[in-house]
């Protein structure tokens, strides 16, 4: 298979496996340290949308390689997570308010130096509204980022480069002095998936952090789409990760005496387990069905 593959046990998700990490997620996160060097100087995090937790694992593994009482990393999720060693984990929703204060709180007053997200709502296929859902979660990253980021810090979140992409980055540059969107190597193409990476958080004059603020105005269409020449935000693209590491859309073969191994972590209550639980209900009454037919045609058989 080539670069088109759909296969979904791609080279990545075999590494995981290999390395340790709960989700191929985790070589994005690498790779986007790799080209901006992310984790310099970095104490305080925030992980937004975290969990199985291949983010946490790499977070807790660069700025903790030795136990550091002044490292806090805060993990948030819809989703219940398995613990990691030092990591403050939260299961809470990124878009209401209560969740947001809560992070706060764990920085006792203090600010983050680095906010991440790799926030993706479940996606229903229908383009619209998975973008308009994963803008959502960006904002509430960025509102949360507003409040627990230190003046200069890094905000890194996952976007969908859709149709209205554009009020994003320009609603990013009024917060940061340089937005970079940059596509990891292990990011799929066949995704369009790519990460903002925000440097230097240097907020507005004046500007107030509100728990419920609206960042956005949603009529994309009659204001900032409609904008041209320089009041148009164009941010720079980079495609991270060097050329000679794997190529996400492309099948690799196993190396010779490679043993195949099951997930680092298995999900704890995943969202899809109730359609697995109904799905096999239904193949067991759908089983019951054959066997009364069974019966029955053997009856008339008779
Ligand atoms: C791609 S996964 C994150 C993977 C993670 N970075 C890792 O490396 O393991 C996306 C996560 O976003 C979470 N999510 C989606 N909407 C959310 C919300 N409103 N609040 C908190 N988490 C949310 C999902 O539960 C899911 O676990």
């Amino acid at each position: 298979m080539g670069r088109g593959s759909k296969d979904k046990r791609d080279i990545y998700y075999r590494q995981a496996k290999e390395e340790g990490y709960r989700a191929r997620s985790a070589f994005k996160l690498l790779q986007l340290d790799e080209e901006f060097d992310i984790f310099r100087n970095v104490e305080r995090v925030v992980d937004l949308c975290a969990a199985p937790g291949s983010w946490s694992q790499v977070l807790s593994q660069k700025l903790r390689p030795t136990e550091n009482d002044r490292v806090k990393i805060v993990a948030v999720d819809l989703q219940a997570m398995a613990p990691l060693p030092g990591v403050i984990q939260m299961q809470g929703d990124i878009t209401k308010e209560a969740t947001a204060q809560e992070i706060v709180q764990h920085f006792d007053g203090g600010y983050a130096d680095l906010v991440v997200s790799d926030g993706a709502p479940d996606v229903t296929g229908l383009h619209d509204i998975d973008e308009y859902v994963q803008s959502q979660l960006i904002l509430a990253a960025l509102n949360i980022s507003t409040h627990v980021l230190k003046r200069g810090g890094t905000f890194i979140a996952k976007i969908f480069r859709g149709r209205d992409v554009q009020l994003l980055y320009a609603q990013l540059e009024t917060f940061f002095d340089v937005v970079t969107c940059s596509k990891p190597r292990s990011s799929r193409n066949s995704s369009i998936e790519a990460f903002v990476v925000c440097v230097g958080y240097n907020p507005p004059e004046g500007y107030t952090p509100h728990m419920s603020n609206p960042l956005l105005d949603h009529d994309y269409d009659k204001y900032e789409n409609a904008l041209v020449g320089v009041n148009r935000a164009i941010v720079p693209f980079l495609a991270c990760g060097d050329l000679n590491c794997f190529d996400s859309d492309k099948t690799y073969p196993l190396a010779d005496g490679a043993v195949l191994k099951a997930p680092t972590q298995t999900p704890i209550s995943p969202p899809y387990a109730k359609a697995v639980r109904l799905k096999k209900e239904a193949a067991v009454g759908l089983g019951n069905v054959h066997v009364e037919r069974a019966t029955d045609s053997a009856t008339e058989n008779q």
